[in-house]
């Protein structure tokens, strides 16, 4: 059964239970995560939750339980939902008060789903994914995993309208991310991605990658690469907590190699790490 949270109940995930003045509704004054549970366990959980709370510092939010508290309700949810393959949404806006700009005193609030993951089709799992690049619109703070996705989803939607999986976004002539996942890229038998800077959003997925290739010692480089770098790359790949580690078959009018062996190593490894 899928179900969710809001402010300190479970409810029907389709129950309508926003008020009207919250602020994750009425500013996306707020932040989140995506979790995914394999097995009934889940995923990197400990490193989610750590990124809420800096997420939630950047913003100068506090969280309205204890992270033990927040563990208990994650708990309680995968106990309530009998699936075992769940995506866990998790989201922590300003809290209820009249709109205005400035912050309310009220305390925040929490809401959370409990979803059947999403599991990516096998084909697009073998043979790669299309890509398409796009100007990067968002702001200037993308390490924080804030509500406000507008451009990620104007993004997302242009790339999906033209046939892609993905739009992988461009600032200043340098590849950043995906519109919902980091970018890796394989040239001459060394692995690069970009930078973790306050320009991406410092994925969970991307940093168990980038373990998983120096303990296989396959040569890793955190690199500012621009369009052409990418396009004359060996292999490529996405990570996401829903995609995992997602292989490039094309990238605009770039044909890419079917023969991948980094990535299909790494891909590999990745399952292992939940198996
Ligand atoms: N998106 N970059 C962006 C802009 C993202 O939105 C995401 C994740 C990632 C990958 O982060 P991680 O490996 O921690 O999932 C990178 C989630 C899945 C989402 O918004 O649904």
């Amino acid at each position: 059964m899928e179900i969710a949270f809001y402010g300190d109940k479970f409810v029907d995930i389709n129950e309508k239970v926003i008020p009207i003045q919250e602020r994750g509704h009425q500013f996306g004054d707020g932040i989140y995560e995506v979790i995914r549970v394999y097995n009934g366990t889940p995923f990197l959980l400990n490193e989610h939750l750590e990124r809420l709370e800096n997420s939630a510092k950047a913003i100068m939010l506090q969280l309205p339980t204890t992270i033990e508290e927040l563990k208990q309700i994650i708990n309680e949810g995968l106990q309530k939902t009998e699936f075992t393959e769940v995506e866990i949404y998790i989201q922590i806006t300003r809290g209820i008060a009249p709109r205005a700009h400035l912050f309310p005193t009220v305390s925040s609030e929490l809401s959370m789903t409990f979803k059947n993951a999403r599991i990516v089709d096998k084909d697009k799992r073998e043979k790669g994914v299309t890509v398409t690049l796009m100007e990067d619109e968002r702001w200037k703070n993308c390490y924080i995993k804030s509500l406000n996705l507008l451009p990620n989803v104007l993004a997302k939607q242009k790339a999906a309208s033209e046939g892609h999986e993905e739009a992988i976004l461009v600032r200043d002539g340098f590849i950043t991310e995906g519109s919902s996942s980091n970018i890796f890229v394989v040239k001459e038998g060394t692995l690069y991605t970009t930078p973790a800077s306050i320009q991406i959003l410092h994925g969970i997925t991307r940093a168990a990658v980038i373990k998983l290739a120096n303990k296989m010692n396959i040569p890793f480089e955190e690199m500012k690469f621009d369009v052409s770098f990418l396009k004359q790359c060996d292999e490529a790949f996405i990570t996401s907590t829903s995609v995992e580690v997602l292989p490039i078959s094309k990238i605009d009018e770039v044909e890419l190699s079917a023969d991948r062996p980094i990535v299909d190593t790494l891909k590999v490894e990745f399952q292992n790490l939940y198996l």
